[in-house]
């Protein structure tokens, strides 16, 4: 993979591209610090746009990178690190599945002086993690909140409603900000008796949805509504963590709910949802551009490789455990019916036929 020397004695007029010092064995002028980058999954959109995006843009500041994506298996995440790690790599971009379970590789990584960059989900439990980029995923779980406390008009209506809720993963770190964030909001309504969960589930664990996995919150708001609201009882709000959840929700509802369509909340503008938003089934979504992400991580990649400053906003949030890793959060937006077209058009995030 990578091209370390080329072991011949060549005149420079004759190649293009090598730096020849004459009797010495010459190296590529394109020998390119390679940069491990390995995703979670391709069966989830932001996936695809986080690892294009990364491999052009470091591709664009000079780098070799080798895109790895694991089907969500944690074994198979484990090997491919390894693998990175094996096969020399400079820095390694870890966008994890469980953020426990790559101790193994962390620590060869830090044995090899290899740099190693959180993407998105904070990596746990570890010291050898050097700097983590994200969005703030405290925020994104309070703006799904107060989206909700503000279309119901909570501070003003005696209510009650009904409210059910759902988040994702539990081995992926984000949740515990998503779900705490918005809960921090909704948690004072629901203790008031304004807002009413009628499943009576309101544990993370209970919660929860393993692997983000559409079809199991599908599954599970079916079981939902045949328990609690088959005669007709409205669902007022439905909190969704991100699209993936939302997506389950929806087709559920489609599948069997007779009340008033509910205010569903989301997160990363996924295509289908987005759709969904222009239909009026589902309220919102938190945008998180993942091309300002890829950029920021770029930019961390190139200063550590330079031996300079990195660029970070956050040396309190992100406690992994075994250290608090120095982070950068990149800006959100609540993307709603009202300004997708502006959002995700204009900025060129989509084109017009993706979302059509
Ligand atoms: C990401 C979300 C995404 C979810 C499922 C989270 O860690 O931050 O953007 O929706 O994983 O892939």
């Amino acid at each position: 993979m990578k091209k370390k020397m080329v072991s011949a004695i060549l005149c420079a007029s004759m190649v293009a591209g090598l730096v020849v010092v004459p009797g010495v064995a010459v190296k590529a002028a394109d020998d390119k610090k390679v940069i491990g980058v390995t995703m979670p999954t391709k069966d989830l959109q932001r996936w695809n746009q986080d690892g294009d995006n990364m491999k052009k843009e470091l591709e664009a500041a000079g780098y070799e990178v080798d895109l790895q994506y694991a089907s969500n298996s944690e074994e198979t995440q484990v090997s491919q690190v390894e693998n990175q790690i094996a096969n020399g790599c400079d820095l390694l971009v870890i966008a994890s599945i469980n953020g426990s379970s790559l101790g193994g590789p962390l620590a060869q990584a830090k044995e090899a002086g290899i740099p190693v960059i959180a993407y998105d989900r904070l990596l746990m439990n570890s010291d050898g993690v050097s700097y983590y980029a994200t969005f703030d995923n405290y925020k994104v779980g309070q703006k799904q909140g107060e989206y909700i406390v503000e279309a119901l008009d909570l501070e003003n209506q005696d209510g009650p409603f009904n409210i059910e809720l759902f988040t994702g993963d539990p081995g992926d770190n984000n949740c515990t900000f998503f779900f705490g964030g918005a809960m921090d909001v909704l948690q004072p309504y629901i203790d008031s008796g304004k807002l009413v969960v009628k499943s009576g589930q309101t544990e993370f664990e209970q919660v929860a949805t393993p692997g983000w996995d559409t079809a199991k919150a599908q599954d599970r708001m079916d079981t939902i509504i045949a328990g609690n609201y088959a005669d007709g009882t409205n669902i007022d709000a439905v909190l969704c963590s991100n699209d993936s959840t939302a997506l389950g929700v929806t087709n559920a509802l489609a599948a069997s709910y007779t009340g008033e369509y509910p205010i569903i909340t989301g997160q990363d503008c996924d295509t289908p949802n987005v759709k969904n938003i222009a239909a009026d089934k589902q309220a919102m979504s938190v945008f998180k551009d993942t091309r300002a992400l890829a950029s920021q991580v770029v930019k961390m990649v190139d200063s550590i490789m330079k031996g300079e400053e990195v660029e970070v906003n956050d040396t309190e949030s992100y406690d992994n455990g075994e250290i608090v890793v120095p982070s950068y959060n990149c800006e959100l937006t609540v993307v709603t019916k009202d300004n997708y077209k502006e959002m995700l058009i204009d900025s060129g995030y989509y084109t017009e036929d993706q979302i059509q």
